[in-house]
């Protein structure tokens, strides 16, 4: 795999160092094709672009999301049953997961994993207030490796991943597939897994999802370039790129891209990065998949169906997984 596939797969891998942090943007950006990682996008201005982005009327992921788990969190209490613990890969919106902890019945734990430390704190101190029968017991890793889950002071009946988003669509299909035998090992022989998949579909609709009228996704993908600016030192003239998403229906998956608008250098850490006119990095890959394709792959990696939950307008799936 060359260094462009395995570090957008990659997207939320762990690099605690800086410094590794520092080496792996050097090298996307000396590549033949630049790139750079999306787990880049999210500092605290990019954090707040992204909900920004979740509450757009193009962005249908969230809300259809949130409308599916709202419908079916009866039946998805059912299927996972009492007492489970709930392990959440990244510790995303808190809304998800709350209403998970809602609907299940005696969730005995909560363990978000992810590897950004402040995140992660601020959001298991508020839920372990609120859900105070619910062992909140973070840990920090990278989740596309296996990690040691904590120890809870009621055994719980089975672990369920929880990973909505569709932030599995961020892994090339292969990258997806270690991934969701990681989470099999993780959920145990018992466990069982819910996940949230944005499908193929319709390219206008996906089209105006990451080219949003009000330009808020292309501000999210700027940003990446100040932060680059105010963490590296580099001098990226922002108004000298432009956002760019592109669907590749073949590949099922949108591309994100800053596209230079004229030749220039940039200066980064030390190095000279040549661009020509409308040459462009790559920053993040979205995966769309099928229901039949996804259901594939998780069966490949060890998991059997149980339920598929689609809304009517087939924009989005929520799977219920159960490992074989
Ligand atoms: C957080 C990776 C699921 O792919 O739709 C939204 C990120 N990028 N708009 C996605 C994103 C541009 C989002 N994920």
């Amino acid at each position: 795999m060359t260094g462009l596939s395995a570090a957008l797969a990659m997207a939320n891998d762990a690099t605690p160092d800086v410094g590794d942090d520092h080496a792996q943007i050097l090298e996307g950006l000396g590549a033949r094709q630049k790139w750079i990682s999306p787990k880049y996008f999210y500092d605290e201005r990019g954090s707040e672009l992204f909900d920004a982005i979740c509450r757009l009327p193009e962005y249908y992921p969230t809300r259809v999301e949130l409308a599916l788990m709202n419908r079916h969190i009866g039946e998805i209490a059912h299927l996972v049953g009492p007492r489970a613990s709930v392990i959440e890969f990244g510790a995303g919106s808190n809304l998800k997961v709350r209403k998970l902890l809602d609907g299940l019945d005696q969730p005995a734990a909560y363990v978000p994993v992810e590897i950004s430390a402040d995140y992660l704190v601020k959001q298991a101190d508020e839920l372990a207030r609120d859900y105070p029968h619910v062992h909140v017991q973070p840990v920090f890793a990278d989740f596309t490796r296996p990690f040691d889950l904590p120890a809870h002071p009621v055994t719980p009946e089975r672990n369920l991943i929880f990973f909505p988003g569709s932030t599995i669509g961020n892994f090339a299909r292969p990258q997806a597939a270690d991934l969701l035998e990681v989470m099999k090992l993780e959920a145990c022989a018992s466990g069982a897994l819910l996940i949230g998949v944005d499908l193929r579909k319709n390219p206008a609709i996906l089209h105006a999802a990451y080219n949003d009228s009000q330009g808020v996704t292309a501000a999210f993908n700027l940003n990446v370039l100040r932060r680059l600016n105010r963490e590296l030192g580099a001098n990226f003239a922002l108004e000298q790129f432009r956002h760019e998403a592109i669907y590749d229906e073949n590949e099922g998956r949108i591309e994100m891209r800053l596209v230079s608008t004229l030749a220039q250098t940039v200066a980064i850490a030390g190095e000279r990065i040549v661009f020509g006119e409308g040459e462009h990095i790559i920053t993040e890959y979205s995966h769309k998949y099928s229901v039949e394709e996804f259901i594939v792959l998780a069966e490949g990696a060890g998991f059997t169906t149980e339920k598929t939950w689609v809304d009517e307008n087939a924009l989005f799936s929520i799977h219920f997984l159960a490992v074989a």
